[in-house]
């Protein structure tokens, strides 16, 4: 019954019904409430950084060798010393429960099949060993301070013994970004437990009663069991907003996280080449160029435009990554013939997590490989260590060029 179950909702998410990422989108928007689908898509304030960051790959252009004959094009690379077998890594998405059950599982065993690596978000709502148990490749564990130090230094134990092969410290959140679409949607009401407080915004999860009974037999709304405050056990998702607004990660606190975490630190959400160097001098191992998806502050340059002056800055010191807008494999092109050595994607997965759970993200990333395949023999590029400036035309404003 359930293999039944399994094989028609990957059926549901296959040719011809699925062909790409938007359609993974709208599948999404079908089977969630209007609360957790608008959580995946939507950005900060006027969702301009969210626009951007899909503009800026419409204004570079490919530039193919033609009649070249590329029989077989070669996808793999290796990140941080780890082989992958194409250049891709799922993104940390928090709240993966409330997409799917089990959501963080079903995510990280789609990637572990597909031989990428997968990141787990701190405000997660599986535990970090059952994550690392589900996959069979490479994981990594995404840092907040939520619940403080000594909660941390629990986390980062635990993912150490739990195989987690390198600690993402996500530097862009201060404070949780103005997301107007949340707020609308009545989710800090439906978070809270509160009847009387949920009701005006309840409808729209009882219009999508699949959504509900699946999401009830998962345990309902989840905790975080990741960070667990010392005497009082995991963090309950009502208190997240407040935590993160007193957890903001400082230069000084990679000092101590440096000390606690021997294995590789990549740091995600650098903005500028000075970001960029200032954490490559404290000895980092790698960056991610993100703006969080355009969910944390709003009106800044797109990553894409951003990757060329961080790679003219410390290109050849770190292994530089980039996130942000990445809907389809020619967007993967673009970003590394601009010198990313892999790119990390969020909603491209989540949507194909919110549609059919672990068969919606092995989809997207099926999408996401065939899609790069074909944009490299039509380049006339036969493997990913070959794609560089000369197959790319940027806008000439863009620094670093
Ligand atoms: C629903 C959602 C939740 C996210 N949660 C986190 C998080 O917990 N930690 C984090 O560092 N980034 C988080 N991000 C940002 C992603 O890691 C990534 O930077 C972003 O999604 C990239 O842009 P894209 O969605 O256009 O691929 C989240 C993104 C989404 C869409």
């Amino acid at each position: 019954m359930f293999r039944f179950a399994q094989h028609d909702k990957a059926r549901s998410v296959q040719s011809p019904r699925v062909l790409n990422i938007e359609d993974l989108r709208r599948a999404a928007k079908r089977r969630l409430p209007r609360v957790v689908f608008d959580y995946i898509d939507g950005g900060a304030e006027d969702e301009w950084t969210l626009r951007a960051n899909r503009r800026a790959f419409e204004a570079v252009t490919l530039r193919p060798r033609c009649a070249v004959a590329t029989p077989v094009c070669d996808l793999r690379t290796t990140v941080l010393g780890i082989s992958l077998s194409m250049p891709l890594i799922l993104a940390p998405v928090g709240s993966c429960r409330l997409m799917y059950p089990r959501g963080e599982e079903a995510a990280a065993r789609a990637a572990g099949a597909a031989g990428i690596t997968y990141t787990l978000s701190t405000l997660s709502g599986c535990r970090l060993e059952d994550v690392a148990a589900a996959s069979e490749g490479p994981v990594w564990y995404q840092l907040y301070l939520v619940g403080g130090r000594d909660c941390a230094l629990a986390a980062i134990e635990r993912a150490r013994k739990a195989g987690f092969s390198a600690l993402v410290v996500t530097i862009d959140t201060a404070v949780a970004g103005m997301r107007e679409r949340d707020i609308r949607n009545g989710a800090r009401e439906l978070l809270s437990g509160k009847l009387a407080a949920m009701l005006p915004f309840v409808n729209q999860l009882l219009a999508k009663p699949r959504w509900l009974a699946a999401f009830l037999a998962d345990g309902g709304l989840m905790k975080f069991e990741n960070v667990i405050i010392p005497g009082k056990g995991p963090m309950f998702y009502a208190d997240v907003t407040a935590a993160l607004e007193q957890s903001v990660v400082t230069w000084d606190d990679l000092t101590w996280i440096r000390q606690a975490w021997n294995s590789p630190v990549v740091i995600k959400g650098i903005h500028t080449r000075e970001d960029a160097r200032r954490a490559v001098d404290m000895g980092v191992n790698a960056l991610v160029v993100s703006n969080h998806g355009g969910r944390q502050v709003d009106s800044v340059a797109p990553t894409l435009q951003i990757l060329p002056e961080v790679m003219a800055a410390v290109g050849d010191r770190v292994e530089v990554l980039m996130d942000g807008g990445i809907r389809r494999g020619s967007d993967i092109a673009k970003a590394l013939c601009l010198g990313a050595r892999a790119v990390l994607v969020g909603r491209a997965y989540a949507y194909g997590l919110g549609a059919a759970g672990g068969a919606g993200v092995a989809r997207a990333i099926e999408i996401l490989r065939c899609d790069l395949v074909r944009t490299l023999k039509l380049l006339g590029c036969a493997s990913v260590p070959e794609l560089d400036r000369s197959y790319v035309d940027v806008p000439g404003d863009w620094l670093g060029k």
